[in-house]
């Protein structure tokens, strides 16, 4: 099962304060001078990608938290994708060969080629006029096994096209045993989370302050015998002990996860609890409070397992449904402003395969404004279901006490929920209990 991690930052903001007289296209920020470009398809957003946001994590930097990059004014030819890092493309794995959204390969939700240690950079797409607007940070999921901004269905040019109202930021961060390699003798761990939050202060200082953030999903291990990395230095020549990780440092990147790949039996990298970056009851926290007290959407899909093969929709509910009802009620009990709602829809060219329906990350590609690009056109429905999640999330962003209220979407503390993407209504408000009765104990 692949979990997707979920987080959208939103934040008043104005990319242009330091544009350069010369052009839009220029943009002045700590990581230099941006060159971007427009796109004739989308001939309204400025595309500013593979921009760099900390010093790549290669040589003696791999398995250390990211480094600040020096503040620099040279050129920055921001014109494609920098490489994803280091993971096992999914199109190499057993998963990927039964039955899926494109009758095998995910391309499109994953990248599938271009990988290399030098990959913490950001991507930014905005309108083409400069003028305070919301921003939405985009990480991609994956289990923080896979993943990349190089990916076909999160490109928001066609969204930000249709608004001309909003900024999106996608980043890369490092997963896997290069994110999280639990090693002996490291004082960091989830060196993938605090890529994440290297990027919202490379944000906060070129584009904005921030103000909310979703909850994310978040898998986590409990190894704290940090005995799988130890097992793969071992396998890979460099004995346990102290120069185990310096030893691993000099082996290159493609070797590592080959070994990944060859040795099914290695258990994956995950998140680590340490109390501070990652933490190891977060139902406590919120019990105590000790949480981001900001607006929320929390949401999931109806048939969230059904991704690559027929899922269990009682498993499903469990694991994604339950949990989003507890931190709904959690965040509720401190009285802090939670919106609730179930993505019900099935398209033929998001869901080919007819039993998949609303999967796991299915409404995504109608959030970006990517349906309809790889599998035929989008429907007419398909494409007002689309722009109502659009609009939906951009009135949360402008704000986030009361846009979406006055969008119609009853709230948690009013018992109501949303049921958006139904095969009639695009949205339909729903009592809380029909959408969370399942998981009442
Ligand atoms: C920027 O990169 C693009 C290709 O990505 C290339 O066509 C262009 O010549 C580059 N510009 C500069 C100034 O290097
Ligand atoms: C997935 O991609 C791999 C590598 O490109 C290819 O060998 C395999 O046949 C593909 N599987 C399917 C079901 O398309
Ligand atoms: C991968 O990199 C090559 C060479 O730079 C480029 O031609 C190709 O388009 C890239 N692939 C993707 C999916 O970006
Ligand atoms: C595969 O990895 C497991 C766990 O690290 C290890 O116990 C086993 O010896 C490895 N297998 C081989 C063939 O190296
Ligand atoms: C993790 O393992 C340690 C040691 O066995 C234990 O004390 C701790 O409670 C565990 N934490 C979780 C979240 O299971
Ligand atoms: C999953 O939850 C929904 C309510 O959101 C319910 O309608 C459905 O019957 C549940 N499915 C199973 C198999 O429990
Ligand atoms: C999705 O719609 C197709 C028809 O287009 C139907 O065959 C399939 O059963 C639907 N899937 C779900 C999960 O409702």
């Amino acid at each position: 099962m692949t979990i997707l991690t979920y987080i959208v930052m939103v934040a008043e903001a104005i990319l242009c304060a330091r544009a350069t007289s010369a052009s839009p296209l220029q943009v002045v920020t700590d990581s230099g001078v941006l060159y971007g470009f427009v796109d004739p398809s989308a001939p309204a957003v400025r595309q500013f990608l593979g921009v760099p946001f900390a010093l790549p994590p290669t040589g003696t930097h791999r398995w250390l938290p990211p480094a600040a990059l020096t503040t620099s004014t040279f050129s920055i030819n921001a014109t494609s994708f920098s490489p994803s890092c280091p993971q096992i493309p999914l199109s190499v794995q057993a998963l990927a060969d039964v039955s899926s959204p494109k009758g095998g390969n995910q391309t499109e939700f994953f990248p599938i080629e271009n990988f290399s240690e030098d990959c913490l950079t950001l991507n930014v797409w905005a309108p083409t006029h400069a003028e305070k607007l919301p921003v939405f940070v985009w990480f991609f999921g994956g289990g923080f096994q896979q993943g990349g901004t190089n990916s076909l269905y999160y490109n928001p040019t066609t969204w930000i096209q249709r608004t001309q109202a909003h900024i999106v930021v996608s980043v890369n961060f490092r997963s896997n045993i290069f994110g999280f390699p639990n090693a002996a003798g490291l004082s960091e761990q989830n060196l993938g989370l605090l890529d994440q939050r290297a990027s919202l202060e490379w944000v906060r200082a070129n584009i904005a302050a921030g103000t909310a953030l979703f909850p994310s999903q978040i898998t986590m291990t409990n190894d704290t015998a940090q005995a799988n990395f130890a097992a793969v230095g071992g396998q890979l020549g460099c004995a346990v002990g102290a120069g185990q990780v310096d030893c691993l440092r000099d082996v290159a990147w493609q070797d590592i996860e080959a070994l990944l790949v060859s040795n099914a039996s290695i258990p994956k990298f995950l998140p680590i609890p340490d109390d501070r970056v990652v933490f190891t009851d977060y139902g406590a926290r919120y019990t105590a409070g000790a949480f981001a007290r900001i607006p929320a959407i929390v949401g999931t899909n109806e048939h969230e397992l059904n991704a690559l093969e027929p899922g269990e929709d009682a498993l499903g509910n469990q694991t994604f449904l339950c949990t989003a009802a507890k931190t709904a009620q959690l965040r509720d009990a401190h009285g802090v402003a939670t919106f609730r709602y179930r993505y019900d829809g099935n398209f033929t060219d998001i869901s080919p395969p007819g039993f998949s329906g609303a999967y796991h990350a299915s409404e995504l590609p109608l959030l970006f404004g990517t349906a309809g690009k790889f599998h035929g056109p989008s429907t007419r429905y398909e494409n007002v279901v689309g722009a109502l999640l659009q609009d939906l999330w951009l009135d949360f962003a402008r704000d986030p006490q009361g846009g979406l209220k006055r969008a119609g979407w009853g709230s948690f503390e009013a018992g109501k929920a949303v049921l958006l993407g139904d095969v009639d209504v695009p949205m339909k408000v729903m009592e809380l209990k029909e959408l969370d009765g399942v998981c009442a104990s």
